[in-house]
Formats: C-alpha cells, structure tokens, sequence
C-alpha cells in the first residue's frame, strides 16, 4: 500500500528520497513521485511504474535540501503519471503525498471546481493540495490544519511549501506517519523501513497531531492547535533488517529466519520455577485473566489462520471456549460485545485496516482486547489495551511466514499462561515449556529439506488447482498452506477439514487434482488416514505433511518433526511455506511481491 518519505536537512534530498522509496517498495505500488524545493522553487517529478524507472528517469538538475516523495497504491484514479504521488496546486507553490482517503473528495471537488480550480489528475489528495494553498494563514502548519478542518476521512499526509523550504508539515489521523531524528538532518515517514539509514530515533504521531519539521528540530500540535509533547524512542531495527542479505527473495529469506524469530518471541518468557510463561504486556491482573468466560481473536488473512490456531491452543490448554473471526466480518455484524470476553486483535503489521477498525469498535463498547502485533508503536499496538509483540523483526515479503509462525507461537505462551491460571497442572506446564523451548531446533530442522520440497513443488506446480486438507489442529495449517500457494505462485488451492470431502469437494478428485494432507501423529491419525483412503480410491495423489511413515497411503511424503500435540502446527505448516515458495520460483512469479497483493492493508 502507499508509503511517504520525506527530508529535511543538509544532504541533497534526492538520493536519500529515492532510497527510502526503494525501501518501501515491498508495500507494493504502482506509482511513485518525489518534489523538492529549491531556490524557492518546487519541483515534481513522478510517473506510473517501479521507483527504478523513477530514478532513472530523474531529471539531473533535481535537487534540493527539502523534500517529500511517495509509493501509490490505486484506489481513487487508475494508475498513470498524473495520478501519481506528490499533487501540487495550481501556483505549483504547495505539494502533498497522501496515504488513505478522503471521503468526501467528489463534493469537496465539485465545489472547489466551481470556485475555478482546475484538477489535473482524479486524486482525492490533489483536493488537500488546493485546500491548503487556499488558505491565509501565518504559517504552513496552520493552514494545513485549517484544510484538514474541512476534511473528511483518513490520512497521513506530508506537505512541502515552495516559499518556507526550511520544513515539512506533517499530519495523522487513521494512517501512521513517523518522525526519524537523524544528525542534523530529519526524517518522515509511514513506515520504519524508510528511516532506517538516515535516523537514530523515532517519534509517532497519534490521530489528530500535526507536526512541523525542520533539520534540526520537530514540533507537535493537535488539530485545535494545542502543543504536544512527544517522547523518542531509539530506532531498534538495522538497515540490514530491510535487506535481502545474499537471498534471493525476502520470502525465502523470512523463511530462514524462523528458529531466530521463534526464538525472538520466546525470549524471556518461559518461566520454569512456575511451569507457565511470562507475558509482562498483558495489563491484565491474574484475577481479571480468570473472570474471563471466552476468548475470541480477530484477524485478517493469515493472521486470521494463525487466529484459529491459536483458538485451538487456548480451549485445548486454558479450558476456555476460544473462536477466531474475519476482523472485517465482526466489525460490521454489530456483534455483541461481552465483559467476559477476551478479545485478541492479531497483526503483523498493526496497521489493517478492517483489523484496527474491529478494535476500536470492541474498544468503543466497553471490550478488553489484547494485541498479538509485530510491529512496534503500530496503530493496533497502540488501540488495544495491552498485549504480546512478537518480537519477529521487520517482515517485508507481502506473504507472511516469520509472523505468522511468531503469532502461533505468541498464542501458545498465552494459552499456556491462561491455562496455568485455570487447570492446568505443572506437570502439564513443564511438558509445554520444555517443548517450546525445543521450537528453534526443530523448526531449523522442518526447514531444511530444500531440494526434496523444490521437487514437490514442481510436482504441485503443474497442477490446475489442489486441496489442502486438515483435521482440528490440522485445518488450519492447510488454510494457511493454501493461502500461501495461491499467493505467490497463483496456483489454485482450496482448504478443507478432512472431513469435509465426503461432503463435496471428492466430486473433483482426480489424478490431476493433488491433495495436500496435513497428519499429525495424534489421537486422530486413524481419522485422517480414512480420508487419504478416501481420496486415493477415487484415483486422488496425496502429499503428506506427517510426522511419520504413510505407506502407501501418501504418495509422496514431507517428514516434520514432532512436538507436543498442541504445538504441532506450529511446525507443520513450515514446509508448506517453502512448497509455495518453490512453486512460485517455478513458475517465475514475482514472489516479494504478488499480484494485486499488498504487504499492509490500510485501506478497506
Ligand atoms: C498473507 C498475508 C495477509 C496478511 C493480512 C493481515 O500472507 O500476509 O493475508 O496476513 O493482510 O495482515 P496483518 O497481519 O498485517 O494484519
């Protein structure tokens, strides 16, 4: 989705703009433009396409020690050079690069048309451009605010004034905008990713704050002009977290690293003198923890899957009743909101959309709601009333693995923390803790098997389209298994409970239509492998994820090594990542970046 960087201070503009783009690129785009100022003049170049046509095309005279530049995402205009990213008004004296939407852009339009401005492209973002520039203020900051007085909707915006070329104007409400202190110099940003290089610290603005910012210092207003004050914090994440390394692909890359982002989330968290884990964000009393009577999570996408793992792990642990639901279905089902609820709002990001929204409805109507969130200092991290960070680091292939994986692991230490405030024995605590403490290991050996998954993956590659399979803790391995093929590689897969098929789905079994089976080796073994029966007597190939021998019942096999039954999908699902991979690589996708698909979803 779309991403703002801007500079201020002594270095040129250009270059630092530039890469910072580049470093927002895994958002996915489809536009980018940058506009400096210099000697009182603004000057805009952007176009349709990759910030390296950007860059390339750049002209050489571009230059300045102030600007502002942006990654557009299509939503109000299609994608093309007018449409994109900064928007200047009419005196080309203001320019604006804008992430999410102004509701009330078409009236708001009409009106100003009316009043003799002329539009050159279809944004609602031009719109904030001749607003701005609209209005007799004392300063820029002031006559921002008055614009966004006149506004409606949701925005992060920066703005860049040709005749005060000492500072950028910088406002929030509903799509996150950053502050990097850097050396004389200042960065702003929507995404960590962009300041990593150039700046040492980090101040977030909240909804309603403005910011002016100039090289050496920043100030913070609300929207009626009351000063804030604001509190930095030291950057954590290297440059280096934001890039490649020696992989290929972001994707493969985050694959690797799960035994360290397991190991990540863990940290400091397993406390065996009292057999149960130790989750210092929760803000929740032990008292408060037993009153509750159910938990539900709601989450989007794989997050939702990691969601229903976690459902899973907490009835089977903690005893409680414990559902998963799609956050942009619950937030617009008026769903009752109960004081004997937990409410777990998942996220790598911190920033969906349809997620945030849920929060702040459950928020509204008196709910607790936890976040299980990566990203620090994200806007679920800050709407929810405490919660777990995974702790993953920066994760910038647009399909989640490390997060996912961290997010079903946060879910076991907080099944694990409910469960030992409720039944669950130490005994029962102990088996879990040592367990977990074996994750790293173990998924480092799930991992590992590249060449015999690459195989696979040619195999499921060719197919038209495939099932994934699972029972209970099984099912939503093979959602998660499913989504991730048919993200990156765009081969077709459908994810059922095994059970299911009979009811169905077996019409389309056929040697050409593989089935990906997840079998764990538990008390339903025997139940899964009446469904492989079944599959195979109507002439269907299995792929088995198990954590033994099959015979002949799988026709072709992927060993996982076994953990405690309620942990097991943790490690189940990760050769199932590297299968999608593989198969992606195989048909030459764009892996980091698939079609259509954005890494973050701020926009409904
Ligand atoms: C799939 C994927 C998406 C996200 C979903 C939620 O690989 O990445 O389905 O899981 O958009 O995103 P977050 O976790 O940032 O809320």
């Amino acid at each position: 989705m779309c991403g703002i960087v801007g500079y201020v201070g002594r270095q040129d503009a250009v270059p630092v703009l530039l890469e910072g783009l580049a470093r927002l690129e895994y958002r996915g785009y489809d536009s980018a433009g940058i506009a400096v100022v210099r000697n009182g003049t603004l000057r805009v170049h952007k176009r349709a396409g990759k910030v390296r046509d950007l860059a390339a095309s750049m002209p050489k005279r571009l230059s300045g020690q102030v600007g502002i530049a942006h990654t557009r995402w299509a939503t109000h205009g299609q994608p093309s050079d007018a449409n994109a990213h900064p928007h200047v008004d009419m005196a080309n004296r203001i320019a604006v690069v804008h992430n999410g939407m102004i509701e009330d852009s078409a009236l708001l339009r009409e009106r100003l048309r009316a009043e003799g401005v002329q539009f050159s492209s279809e944004t609602d973002t031009e719109l904030l451009a001749h607003l701005i520039a609209r209005e007799d203020a004392d300063d820029l900051e002031e006559a921002v605010r008055r614009a966004l007085r006149r506004v409606h909707g949701a925005y992060g915006i920066a703005v860049l004034d040709a005749t005060a070329p000492d500072r950028i104007v910088l406002a929030r409400n509903g799509s996150p905008v950053l502050i990097g202190i850097g050396d004389h110099q200042m960065l702003c940003a929507s995404d960590m990713a962009a300041l990593v290089r150039h700046a040492q610290q980090v101040v977030h603005l909240e909804d309603g704050e403005l910011a002016t910012v100039t090289a050496e210092s920043f100030s913070t207003a609300t929207l009626d002009a009351r000063p804030t004050v604001k509190t930095a914090t030291t950057l954590e994440s290297a440059a280096s977290d934001y890039e490649r390394g020696g992989f290929e692909h972001f994707m493969l890359k985050e694959i690797s690293e799960q035994p360290q982002a397991i190991d990540a989330t863990l940290r400091g968290r397993l406390d065996a003198r009292l057999a149960t884990a130790r989750l210092g964000g929760l803000n929740l009393t032990a008292r408060e923890l037993r009153a509750f009577r159910r938990v539900h999570v709601i989450a989007c996408g794989s997050a939702l899957y990691a969601g229903m793992v976690g459902a899973g792990m907490l009835e089977s642990l903690a005893r409680i009743p414990a559902a998963a639901e799609s956050a942009a279905e619950f937030r617009y089902r008026n769903a009752v909101i109960e004081p004997e609820t937990l409410y777990v709002a998942v996220s790598q990001s911190g920033e969906t959309a349809d997620t945030l929204a849920a929060v702040e409805e459950i928020a509204r109507k008196g709910g607790r709601v936890l976040g299980v969130v990566n990203v620090p200092g994200s806007s679920i991290a800050r709407a929810v009333d405490g919660g777990i960070y995974l702790h993953a680091g920066p994760e910038l292939s647009v399909a989640s693995t490390k997060a996912f994986t961290s997010m079903t692991v946060a879910f076991a230490l907080l099944a694990l923390h409910l469960g030992r405030l409720r039944d669950l024995g130490p005994a029962d605590g102990q088996r879990l803790l040592s367990a977990l403490a074996k994750l790293p290991d173990k998924a480092a050996e799930a991992l590992a098997a590249h060449d015999e998954l690459k195989q696979l993956a040619a195999w499921i590659a060719s197919a038209q389209s495939s099932f994934f399979i699972g029972r209970v803790r099984g099912y939503p391995v093979a959602l998660e298994g499913a989504q991730k093929l048919k993200e990156v590689s765009y081969v077709h897969a459908e994810a059922y409970p095994a059970a299911e098929l009979k009811h169905g789905p077996l019409a389309l079994i056929s040697p050409e239509l593989p089935t990906v089976a997840i079998v764990p080796d538990d008390e339903l073994l025997e139940k899964n492998l009446a469904s492989l029966e079944q599959i195979h007597s109507r002439g269907g190939e299995v792929l088995a994820v198990a954590h033994r021998q099959l015979g002949t019942l799988a026709d072709r096999l992927i060993l996982v090594p076994k953990s405690e039954p309620e942990l097991d999908p943790i490690l189940l699902g990760l050769p199932l990542q590297l299968l999608a991979y593989y198969a992606a690589a195989a048909l030459g996708r764009d892996i980091d970046q698939p079609r259509n698909l954005a890494k973050s979803v701020t926009v409904e």
